[in-house]
């Protein structure tokens, strides 16, 4: 797999016309330029040159003389934002939920490629952060509560956002799991639990030889993240690890002196001044730690390393020779003043990609399907999928059907449509979206007569349900980024709790009351109350999370069949928030002490723990066909660290369906071990497979991977004893168990 990725990143660079570089290449560039710059120039390199002063979000001081150029940083995780004409991409958590490797470097690689159209050098993104707790608000722009499917998403999207020359910026350095006071909470992980949990996404970044990092608001241990040894210091978690390339501050990240920052570790401060909560330590462009320098606090040989660092991300891709210049203006949204738009990167692969994981990532939580015999026409078909010549009459209700204010601020910050991502600079400035109304009405055209009800009223949705084919009934829940801004309608980032916005809980019933072949479909950022999902007339659900911009042709997608959905839940889903294990502290006299004393055990393993049986558990998701697991053969090679376990077995499609299933691997530790019940090592894409068609499915368990965090040792050891290897398609739908 490593050789062929490696392969593959050497043929995507040399068709992206870059020069791809080993550390050692690019630090003997980097070596050779800090030795030719001058004190204002390394600084410069250094520290931002102030909000709002440049075009992108994040800008360095450009070195004419050596044709070095400002080097560009912009959000986001999901896409360009701050810019309008370009693609609105799925977020993280729906990335997630198509366990698809494929899927996670492709969205990164497409990305990439309209940031590098747009002269952008640093994608800041992956973001990485754990869905500690279900409602913390930006956990969407992430991959879920599970670390090693959370490290798998990100070592691909950072595989495919450098295969093309563009930088990534792993974040946050380290657990911002929540947004109430994550300016200064301090978050307390014991070391197993960082390693296991928080870090180990940025292990996966390490290994996918991600240039930068991204230190993060909160707290660690009382020590701001931006200036904690214990992160970035040369004995911290992420040097220790591995990491060559820079650490950047969030924006306004950083506090106290210049030497406390410097010496700890940050590399680069953004965006270079302050900004009400922090920031400008090194001075706006870099004077404060010149002085600094000049002054003794910080030595020169750091500094040096400092700007070796950066420099070496970026002569890493060969960012020095035919990169785009800046060719946009971040710093307004578009429409206003007179901007330089520069090109469009939107492309018809993009907008096909977008769709592909808009479905691939719709998981089908129910489907109660009922056909009755007949001829074609007179027969008729309950639940999913829709077969547009037997429907003759369809509702379509709820305002999370149709068109959102696109111009709702710059941080998308309202709830007044379909939810295709959340709020904040995680999310995209969408120019252009396709909400479900639009794509059912262009595909159904005079096939059938379509009611809407666009809004969330109560009465007017049932009305318009009454009597149809098939009621298609919508809801969603938002959460976002802790703006300096606003809460959105009083959620200050942060979900307030797990229910559907605007009572649409209530109207999903409502029009289930009167319609006996309801199809409820929720756009969500992560876990909602769906209590009401064993309603008789309900025959379907489907669970579409964020999307992206295609968000209704996806829908469309799966709705009617073309698309077998292959979306699996990258977390469980539960109403009683209580099933979770953890809180988020709203309320506090000042900057909380957060204790992590949950440590191995959030989501699935929380549950595991205490018996829990969730609603939908983790991985859950159905499909319109049915798959057949056998042959489980478990082969052990090696031992300690130098060990391997392959796992074979074979899928087969046994229903009457093409699909693509998504099988899952647990392991269960030997009980010494101190393991949560069961964790998740191994998933697959497996199709599409033609009906009754099979593949042998080969998952591989590094020594790594079947160890834990020693802390006497601080070391990866694999525990001795036996391992129970399980195999299905949910962590609960177990297939197939062996040991080893
Ligand atoms: C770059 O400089 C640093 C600091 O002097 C040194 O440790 C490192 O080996 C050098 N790397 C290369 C490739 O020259
Ligand atoms: C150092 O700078 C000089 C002149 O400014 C230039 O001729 C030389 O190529 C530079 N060397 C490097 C390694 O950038
Ligand atoms: C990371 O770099 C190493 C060494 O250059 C290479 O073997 C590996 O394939 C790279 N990984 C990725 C994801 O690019
Ligand atoms: C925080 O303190 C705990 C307990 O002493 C320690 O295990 C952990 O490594 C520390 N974390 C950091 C980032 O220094
Ligand atoms: C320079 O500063 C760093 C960070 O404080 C320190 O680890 C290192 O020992 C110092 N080096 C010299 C040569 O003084
Ligand atoms: C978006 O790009 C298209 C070309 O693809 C162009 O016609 C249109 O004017 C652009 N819109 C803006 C706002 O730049
Ligand atoms: C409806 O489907 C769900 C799963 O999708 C299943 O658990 C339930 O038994 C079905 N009910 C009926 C009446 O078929
Ligand atoms: C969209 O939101 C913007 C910013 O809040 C507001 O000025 C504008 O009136 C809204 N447009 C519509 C059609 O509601
Ligand atoms: C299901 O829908 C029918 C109308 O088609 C209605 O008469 C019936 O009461 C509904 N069932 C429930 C449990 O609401
Ligand atoms: C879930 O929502 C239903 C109403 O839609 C409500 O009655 C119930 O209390 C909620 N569950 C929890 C645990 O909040
Ligand atoms: C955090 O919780 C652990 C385990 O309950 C406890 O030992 C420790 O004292 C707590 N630390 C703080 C700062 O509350």
């Amino acid at each position: 797999m490593a050789r062929q990725l490696l392969a593959l990143v050497l043929l995507i660079a040399f068709a992206h016309g870059f020069t791809l570089r080993t550390w050692e290449q690019a630090y003997a560039l980097a070596n050779a330029t800090v030795a030719n710059l001058t004190l204002t120039e390394k600084v410069g390199l250094l520290a931002g040159v102030g909000q709002f002063r440049s075009r992108c979000v994040g800008n360095t001081t450009p070195v004419p003389r050596l044709g070095i150029p400002a080097i560009c940083m912009n959000d986001g995780p999901a896409g360009i934002r701050l810019v309008k004409n370009v693609t609105g991409f799925p977020s993280g958590i729906n990335t997630a939920a198509t366990f698809s490797r494929r899927l996670m470097q492709a969205r990164g690689q497409a990305m990439a490629e309209e940031f590098k159209g747009k002269g952008i050098h640093v994608l800041l993104g992956p973001a990485m952060d754990l869905m500690r707790n279900p409602k913390a608000g930006r956990a969407w722009e992430s991959f879920g509560p599970d670390p090693y499917l959370t490290g798998e998403g990100a070592y691909y999207t950072i595989a495919g956002i450098q295969s093309v020359g563009v930088q990534a910026c792993a974040k946050h350095l380290a657990a911002n799991n929540q947004e109430h006071w994550r300016y200064g909470l301090s978050a307390i992980i014991d070391d197993r639990t960082m390693h296991e949990m928080y870090f180990y996404p940025f292990l996966r970044a390490i290994e996918a030889n991600v240039t930068s990092m991204m230190c993060a608001y909160n707290q660690q241990n009382g020590t701001s993240s931006c200036h904690n040894a214990g992160l970035m210091g040369p004995n911290g978690l992420i040097r220790s690890a591995g990491f060559q390339g820079y650490v950047m501050s969030d924006w306004g990240a950083t506090h106290d002196s210049v030497a406390d920052n410097a010496n700890a570790g940050l590399d680069m401060e953004q965006p270079g001044d302050n900004i009400v909560i922090g920031g400008g330590v090194f001075g706006t462009g870099g004077g404060n730690l010149a002085n600094a320098v000049n002054g003794g606090s910080v030595n020169v040989t750091r500094l040096n390393q400092m700007a070796a660092r950066v420099l070496a991300g970026y002569y890493k891709l060969g960012q020095e020779t035919g990169y785009p210049a800046v060719n946009f203006d971040a710093q307004h949204s578009d429409g206003s003043g007179s901007l330089n738009l520069g090109v469009s990167v939107r492309s018809e692969a993009h907008t096909a990609l977008v769709r592909e994981i808009g479905a691939a990532s719709a998981v089908l939580l129910k489907n109660n399907r009922t056909t009755t015999t007949g001829t074609p026409s007179g027969a008729t078909t309950r639940g999913l999928p829709l077969v547009q010549s037997r429907i003759k009459s369809m509702a379509v209700i709820g305002l999370d059907a149709t068109y959102p204010n696109l111009s709702c601020n710059d941080l998308n910050e309202c709830n007044d449509g379909t939810m295709s991502i959340g709020w904040g600079s995680g999310s995209n400035s969408l120019a252009f979206i396709v909400p479900p109304i639009k794509a059912i009405q262009d595909f159904v055209g005079t096939s059938a007569t379509i009611t809407t009800s666009l809004n969330n009223d109560l009465n007017a949705g049932p009305a318009a349900a009454k009597g149809k084919d098939v009621c298609i009934v919508f809801g969603n829940a938002m959460s976002g980024e802790l703006g300096f801004y606003s809460t959105v309608v009083g959620n200050m980032g942060d979900r307030n709790d797990l229910a559907l916005w605007w009572r649409e809980g209530s109207l999903i019933e409502a029009v289930a009351a009167v319609c006996s072949n309801t199809i409820a479909v929720i756009h969500s950022v992560g876990p909602v109350n769906l209590s009401w999902s064993q309603h008789p007339n309900i025959t379907a659900i489907i669970y579409a999370g964020a999307p992206g911009e295609q968000t209704g042709p996806s829908l469309v997608d799966v709705l009617y069949g073309a698309v077998n959905p292959g979306g699996r839940l990258p977390y469980s889903i539960d109403e009683n928030e209580a099933s979770y294990g953890t809180t988020i502290v709203y309320n506090s006299l000042g900057f909380p002490v957060v204790n992590y004393t949950e440590q191995l055990l959030i989501d699935y393993r929380y549950m595991d723990s205490k018996n829990i049986v969730p609603h939908y558990e983790f991985g859950f998701g159905l499909s319109y066909t049915t798959f057949g697991y056998s042959n489980l053969k478990i082969t052990s090679t090696g031992s300690g660290s130098s060990s391997s376990v392959t796992v074979t077995f074979v899928v087969a499609n046994t229903g009457a369906f093409a699909g693509t299933e998504k099988p899952q691997l647990y392991l269960a530790y030997p009980a010494s071990a101190g393991e949560p019940k069961r964790v998740l090592r191994g998933f697959d894409e497996v199709g599409p497979l033609a009906v009754g068609a099979s593949q042998t499915v080969t998952m591989s368990i590094s020594a790594r991977e079947m160890s834990i965090w020693d802390v006497i040792t601080q070391a990866w050891v694999r525990p001795s004893g036996t391992f129970t290897v399980t195999v299905g398609a949910s962590i609960n739908d177990v297939r197939l168990t062996g040991t080893f």
